[in-house]
Parts: C-alpha cells; structure tokens; sequence
C-alpha cells in the first residue's frame, strides 16, 4: 500500500460536526503509509450542467480543484450525517460535480461509507441512499462491516474522540477491508 492516498469527504460542514469527528477518527487509524487528506467542498456553487463541459477550463474553478483533489485518491472514506432520510445535499451536489465524464475522479474506485447522528438508527437511510450512486457511479462500495453511530451526542467526548470501543473495532475492520478493495 505504499504511495496510496485515501480522500476523506464529510456530509456536515458544521463546527463540531460529529461526523468530521468520525472522519478524523477514520484517518488516525490508517495505517501510517497510507495518505489521508480531508478535502472540503463548501465553496462550489450549485451543479449546473451548463458549466460543466467537458473541458475541464469550463467548469467553476472550486470544481476544477474539487476533482483534481478526488483524482489523487486511490480510495475514499465519506462520512455524513442523515439529512430527511437521504444524504445531505451540499454533498450530493459536490458528488454530482465530481461525477460526469470518462474521467471522473470518483469512477471504480473503493469507498468506506460511515455516518453519525444524534438519532437512533445510525444513518441507515443515507447509506442505503447512497447505494443507487454508488452503483452509477461504478464505485467498489466496501458494505461491511456497516459504521452506524447511534446516538453521537453520548458516544464522543469533548475532544473529539469516540468513547465507544466496540464502534472503533469496527470502524478499524472497515479501513482494512477499504484498503484490501484498494489493492485489488
Ligand atoms: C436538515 C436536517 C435533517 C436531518 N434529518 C435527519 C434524519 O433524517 N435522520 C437523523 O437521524 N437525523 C437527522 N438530522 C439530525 C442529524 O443527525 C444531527 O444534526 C447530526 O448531528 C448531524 O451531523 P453532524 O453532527 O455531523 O453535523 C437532521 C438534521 C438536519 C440539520
């Protein structure tokens, strides 16, 4: 696994998100090889297709950036909340800019798909959302073990660190199977 990069995307762009918590867990326990970035999203505009030509010039230059910054990531870990039962829009927007053309920076490649939230059932809705893109797209999706932190407001201290051993043992199981889908 040396030289590969892992690309971390969160779903809330809230200070004190839970899931950027969840994120920065997911990166400290790569193992030190690998490269993990976060990288942010929050200054693209709307998906216009109008803007979106196939010439990468013509796009918005956030976006230009956004995929370039995908296009480094052999893998990616996505965590996110559950926003009306589905995944939040600011994200599928960025996923809809990263997604058109032969050379879209998301296309086969593996993804570790996580999420927090304040309510019970640990953002089961938006990770099957996630499904139907994740197939379009033709992602490796790695659906096991499933990370559905329940409850986040009991489950992660003031610093940010998550108090549940039994959800970090699986979020670890989930990294090595992403990197096992990566060498593939
Ligand atoms: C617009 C909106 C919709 C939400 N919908 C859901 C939902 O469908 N299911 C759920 O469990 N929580 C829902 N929540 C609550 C979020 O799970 C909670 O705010 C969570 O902490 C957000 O994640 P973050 O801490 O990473 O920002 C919603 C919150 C917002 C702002």
């Amino acid at each position: 696994m040396e030289n590969r990069k892992i690309v971390g995307l969160c779903g809330s762009l809230r200070k004190g998100s839970y899931n950027a918590m969840l994120l920065k867990i997911a990166g400290d326990l790569l193992p030190e090889e690998i490269e993990f970035e976060v990288v942010s999203y929050d200054d693209i505009p709307v998906y216009n297709a109008d803007n979106d030509m196939p010439e990468a010039a013509e796009r918005p230059l956030s976006v230009v950036k956004f995929r370039e910054a995908l296009a480094k990531a052999d893998a990616f870990i996505i965590t996110s909340p559950e926003y009306n039962y589905s995944i939040p829009g600011g994200l599928k927007n960025a996923i809809d800019w990263a997604s058109r053309g032969k050379d879209s920076p998301l296309m086969h490649k593996p993804v570790a798909l996580m999420g927090a939230t304040q309510g019970m059932w640990g953002t089961v809705r938006m990770q099957a959302a996630f499904l139907p893109v994740f197939t379009f797209l033709n992602m490796n999706p790695v659906l096991q073990p499933e990370v559905l932190v329940a409850q986040a407001k009991n489950k992660f201290d003031e610093q940010g660190n998550l108090k549940d051993e039994v959800a970090i043992g699986i979020i670890k199981k989930k990294l090595e199977n992403l990197i096992s889908a990566s060498r593939v």
